[in-house]
Order: C-alpha cells, then structure tokens, then sequence
C-alpha cells in the first residue's frame, strides 16, 4: 500500500479498540502524519501522529494547546449544547483542558497539594485496601479483576486522599463515567450523553459542596482541607474552581489506574516469564510498572489545537486544525525503544510518554505508579496460580481511555 493509497484512520472504531497496534505500526511507517477521520462531525478531519518524536514534540511546544477558542471562530471543535451548561462551565475549569496562565495557576496550587510525601503517606492505606478487596474474593477461586479489585481500588484511594467516603464508591464511577463519555471520549455525544453529564455534574457539585463547607468550619487531614487552606491563604482558587479541582481528581485518577492495573495483569498473564520473572523478583516492580505503561498505555491518545501553522513531517497542520497524539503508538515505536511489541520488565531506557510530556505532564503520575505497583504485587503474592479464564477480551469502547471491560480470571481458592 502507498502513501496515497493507505486509508484515512477512524480511531474510534471497535476493530481498532480491540487490536490498536497493528493499526499504529502500518500508519507509522506508511503515514506517520497522517490526516484521519474525526469522531467531531464539524471537523473535516484530524491530524494523528504516530511517531515518538513528533508526538512528544507537540506535546512540549507551545504552539499547540487545549483551548479551541483562542484558534477556532466555531470556539470548541465539539460544541457542548447551551442546556448542559453546568457540565460545560465545570468541565472548564480542569487543568488538563486549560492553556497558560490559567493551567500554571490551577496547577500550581494542585501541585503543592499533591505532594511526593502525601504520595509516600498514602502508600499503607493502598496496601491495607489491596489486602481488604482480595480477602473477599480469595476463596472464590475466581473474579472479575476489573470490577473485583482494579475498578475499586484506586476509586478508594483517591476518595480516602480527598477525604469523602470510600463507600460511596457506585456513585462516584457512575458520575465519571458520564462526564468521560461527554468530554474525553472525541465522539460526538448524544443528547442523552451529554444529559447524563449534566446530572453527573449536579450530583458532584452538590457532593462536594456540603464536603468543602465542611472542611471550611472543621479542618482535617485531607487533600479538600489542603484546597480550602490554600484557598482561604491564598485566594488563588475560587470556589468554583475547588470544587472542579475534586471532580478532576476523583475522576483523572480512577479509569486511567484501572486499566493499568488490568491490562498491567492482563500482559504480565499472556507473558509467562515476564510474570515469573517478576513473581520470584518482586522488586523489579518499578521498572515492571514504567514498561507496563509503555507496552500498553491505559491513555492511548490525547488530543491538541494547533495555535500556528506547523510543518512536521513534510505535512502542514494548520492554524485551528486538531492533532491526536497517538501515545500508544509513540510507545511502541522502534525508532525510541528496542523491540518495542516485547515486553521486557527489565528495560534499560524506558522513557515512555504514557504520562503525557510537558506542561500537563500527569500530575497524578507518582500516585498512580505507586498504586499500580502496590495493587500488582499483592496480587502475585496471594493468588497462587492465577491464569486468565477467557483468552478472548471484551474492550470498553475507547480508544483514549483504553481497557478491558472486565477480566475474568481463575486462581488457587485460599480457605
Ligand atoms: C494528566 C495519564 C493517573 C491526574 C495526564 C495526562 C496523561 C495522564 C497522558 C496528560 C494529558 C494531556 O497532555 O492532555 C495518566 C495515566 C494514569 C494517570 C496513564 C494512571 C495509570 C492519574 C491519577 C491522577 C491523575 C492517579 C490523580 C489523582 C491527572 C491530572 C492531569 C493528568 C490532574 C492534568 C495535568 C495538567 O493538565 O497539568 N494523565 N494519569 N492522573 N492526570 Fe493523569
């Protein structure tokens, strides 16, 4: 097939959700630039990059950002309807969809939240929850992994940091769930979608009103009460931006820590010596974890506007046009990493861009490294001969936020 052959791309697809990287290596060595089919039906098309290079490139150049305003008459490539003006206004408010200087002051006040040590101080509760969720699965002899132990792991952690009930747990994935579908997946949304955003946004709101009102009249240890203090400090975030600040991070750090730690299980379960490698070295981990994320990205693309016109590749993206960063494919291209389709628990140079680059590097990269680390160790370490029940896997129907809907997996019951 030749470059001006090769068919235009829709990511979006269930054939490419369920086998992404054969799609990417034929675009990365045909097309690595490649003008592709967008999910936005106000769009002609989107640019996608494939190769590490050009993807990390774009991601550290100013010239490419998230706010489809400043370059685009339309405003936002995918409108949000005037009804669901909650979700929109909330939604504007996270960092990750925001360019400087308003993602330098959101961020920079997150950050210091955020810290290495809240990470470190975190880590027994993430042990003690690994432990909780398998004592009640153990003698079973099987599980879902995905709604057993990924789904509501990282869900607890984040919840336990904020400082909100772990219980409330159902409610809190059914709310990031919409908003995800309306903001994050580049389909265009449904009028039904987009009102289940809205009431999602609602019930957050309405949640972390009271929690935040709270933490104003009785301080305690948690990250609302380190917003609220920096806040009332500073008066850097208003209340709005708090309160959006909790459902970004509730939300930002639940599906991305899923499905590490389910496809994190699912490649160490089709790569025997990988698993007994590690089984019988359990502090490898750290490194096992980085090339997780790199033979498998939990986010697969993120997207940009281009604010000028910029040559990469002997292609011209224009000025407004959108540009899918393809991560998935940028970690597994041969020119950055040696034998990338092998999964090498020991890799020397893994430098992968799983976390983003940049000024939107993931902010919750420690937090979601340890998570996964902790959550797959305990699982080697109790599941005596856990093998996967179905070779078969049923992929969620997205391609940013990418993993198995469940994981159906059998193991040694433990009385
Ligand atoms: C940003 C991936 C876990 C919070 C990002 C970005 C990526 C990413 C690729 C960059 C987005 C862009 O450039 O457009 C991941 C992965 C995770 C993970 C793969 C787990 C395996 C978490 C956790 C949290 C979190 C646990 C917090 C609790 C954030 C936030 C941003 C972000 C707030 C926006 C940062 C900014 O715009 O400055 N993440 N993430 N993430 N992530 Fe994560």
């Amino acid at each position: 097939m030749t470059i001006s052959t090769i068919e235009r791309l829709n990511p979006f697809i269930p054939e490419v959700i369920e086998d992404p990287y054969k799609f990417y290596r034929r675009y990365r060595e045909l097309d690595p630039v490649h003008w592709g089919l967008s999910a936005n039906p106000r769009l002609s098309g989107s640019w996608y990059l494939f190769r590490y290079e050009d993807v990390v490139h774009v991601l550290e150049s100013p010239k490419f950002g998230r706010e489809a305003a400043r370059v685009r008459e339309d405003g936002e490539g995918a409108p949000v309807p005037a009804a669901y003006k909650g979700f929109r206004s909330m939604v504007s408010n996270w960092m990750v969809f925001r360019d400087p200087p308003d993602h330098t002051r959101l961020r920079s006040l997150v950050n210091k939240v955020f810290s290495p040590r809240m990470v470190e101080n975190i880590r027994p509760a993430i042990f003690g929850i690994a432990d909780s969720l398998l004592d009640r699965v153990q003698n079973r002899g099987a599980m879902d992994l995905v709604e057993d132990f990924a789904f509501p792991l990282p869900v607890m952690v984040i919840a336990t940091l904020l400082g909100v009930d772990p219980q409330d747990r159902p409610m809190f994935r059914e709310w990031a769930l919409a908003l995800q579908h309306a903001s994050a997946s580049r389909l265009t949304p449904s009028p039904e979608v987009y009102a289940q955003a809205e009431q999602a946004t609602w019930g957050f709101i309405e949640y972390f009103k009271i929690a935040i009102a709270q933490r104003h009249l009785e301080p305690r240890q948690d990250l609302i009460t380190a917003l609220v203090k920096a806040q009332d400090e500073g008066n850097k975030l208003n209340d709005e931006e708090i309160l959006a600040t909790c459902i970004h991070l509730l939300t930002a750090g639940h599906e991305t820590t899923i499905n590490l730690i389910a496809k994190g299980m699912l490649a160490l379960l089709r790569n025997p010596d990988a698993l007994k490698l590690l089984r019988s070295h359990p502090e490898l981990i750290a490194g096992a974890v980085e090339e997780l994320i790199r033979y498998d990205s939990p986010v697969q693309m993120v997207t940009r506007w281009a604010f000028a016109d910029v040559e990469i590749g002997g292609k011209v993206i224009q000025r407004g046009d959108s540009v899918g960063l393809v991560l998935g494919s940028a970690n597994r291209d041969p020119a950055r990493f040696v034998n990338p389709d092998v999964l090498d628990i020991q890799r020397q140079d893994c430098k992968h861009c799983g976390f983003g680059s940049g000024i939107h590097f993931c902010l919750g990269a420690a937090l979601a490294r340890a998570e996964a680390a902790i959550a797959l160790n305990v699982l080697l370490n109790r599941l005596p001969e856990v093998r996967l029940l179905n070779e078969k896997v049923e992929w969620a129907n997205n391609i940013v936020f990418h993993g198995p809907k469940h994981l159906r997996v059998g193991f040694r019951k433990v009385m």
